[in-house]
């Protein structure tokens, strides 16, 4: 994508992200954030511009590249059908795997499990934007956002919101606002290219642990986070997030590296000694229970010294290159 406006839209969203993680080395990531989802002019030009770049740049980019197999919306469709429907569903199979693995914990385990039922599926799309999983009939969806893009979409910070055991969501119709969710809800829960919003590691697993008290056990939580490296440059950085997702209690079913970003899909055990199992086996000196994404890594820039309100983004050469890996290329469907 080398059209000008295209670059800025994703300069714009790149220096919300940066702007964010600096706040948050030098205030209270909290307050930094509260502070932050007050910022409606921001908010609001953060959800225009990324609307545009997903659907007018970047499937504009795959319908000409013809790589709709690199779509992250459709992965997650298919990896959703997949693991709940199919001849053989993917569920039982990790079902098995997970049971050995306890009876290797536990020699007298013994469960009754009982058929996994679903119509519809259940799902759950934190940091929605503009509501990409609509369109797909299969789906139950709720969409949620802090910047709606879309009537579709409800307003709802998912760091803050509270989980209860209800049998539905709370929501406050009239101002599109979900206020509380029901735990153990959903079948599948979808973090798009949300995490790295998150500006510390400690608020993105804040969100993993919340994903999982919505999830059904046995129901899935993908994610999908921008990675224009090759691949298995970032294989450690991957692993490291294996394992503070098992502590939790989820397991990595399936990973997978398509042009732009890397896609994962964990299942939360019905067992929860299971993922500490696999911690136990598998972790490495390096590991440690954190979120890190590899931009926490950069220097702080001067950008974020600007004031509160306006976007202060100057991109040097050397940004361009890096938006145009991180973002241009990026496939999406339409919504
Ligand atoms: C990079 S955009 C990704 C949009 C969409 N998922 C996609 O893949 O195109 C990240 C989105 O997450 C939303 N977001 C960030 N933090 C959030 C939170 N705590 N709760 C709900 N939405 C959030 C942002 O407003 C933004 O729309």
């Amino acid at each position: 994508m080398d059209d000008p406006e295209g670059l800025e839209l994703s300069g714009l969203i790149k220096s919300v992200h940066q702007r964010l993680r600096d706040s948050a080395k030098s205030s209270d990531p909290e307050v930094v954030w509260k502070q932050h989802v007050r910022d409606g002019e921001l908010l609001k030009n953060y959800a225009d511009a990324m609307h545009k770049l997903a659907t007018r740049y970047w499937d504009r980019t795959m319908e000409v590249s013809c790589k709709r197999s690199n779509s992250r919306i459709e992965w997650v469709v298919e990896s959703c059908r997949n693991y709940f429907h199919g001849a053989t569903p993917l569920l039982y199979l990790f079902r098995e795997k997970e049971d050995k693995v306890k009876k290797a914990i536990d020699a007298n385990h013994h469960h009754e499990y009982q058929p996994y039922p679903v119509g519809q599926i259940k799902l759950l799309d934190v940091g929605s934007c503009y509501d990409p999983f609509v369109a797909f009939p299969d789906f139950d969806v709720t969409a949620i956002d802090i910047a709606p893009a879309q009537a579709s979409v409800w307003y709802c910070d998912f760091l803050e919101v509270e989980v209860r055991r209800i049998a539905e969501p709370l929501k406050s119709v009239e101002q599109r606002v979900i206020e509380v969710f029901p735990g153990e809800h959903y079948d599948a829960i979808v973090f798009s290219l949300l995490l790295e919003y998150l500006p510390t590691p400690d608020q993105r697993i804040r969100c993993c642990r919340k994903a999982y008290d919505l999830l059904k056990p046995e129901g899935i939580l993908l994610i999908i986070t921008p990675d224009s490296r090759h691949q298995g440059a970032n294989a450690k950085l991957m692993k490291n997030w294996r394992y503070t997702l098992a502590l939790i209690g989820f397991s990595r079913i399936k990973i997978e590296k398509l042009e732009h970003v890397t896609c994962m899909v964990f299942r939360r055990s019905i067992f929860p000694e299971v993922g500490i199992r696999w911690c136990e086996i598998h972790r490495e000196a390096y590991m440690q229970p954190v979120l890190n994404i590899p931009q926490d890594f950069n220097e702080t820039t001067p950008a974020s010294n600007n004031d509160g309100g306006k976007i202060d983004f100057v991109r040097t050469d050397e940004d361009d290159g890096e938006i145009r890996n991180a973002f241009a290329g990026l496939p999406f469907v339409d919504s």
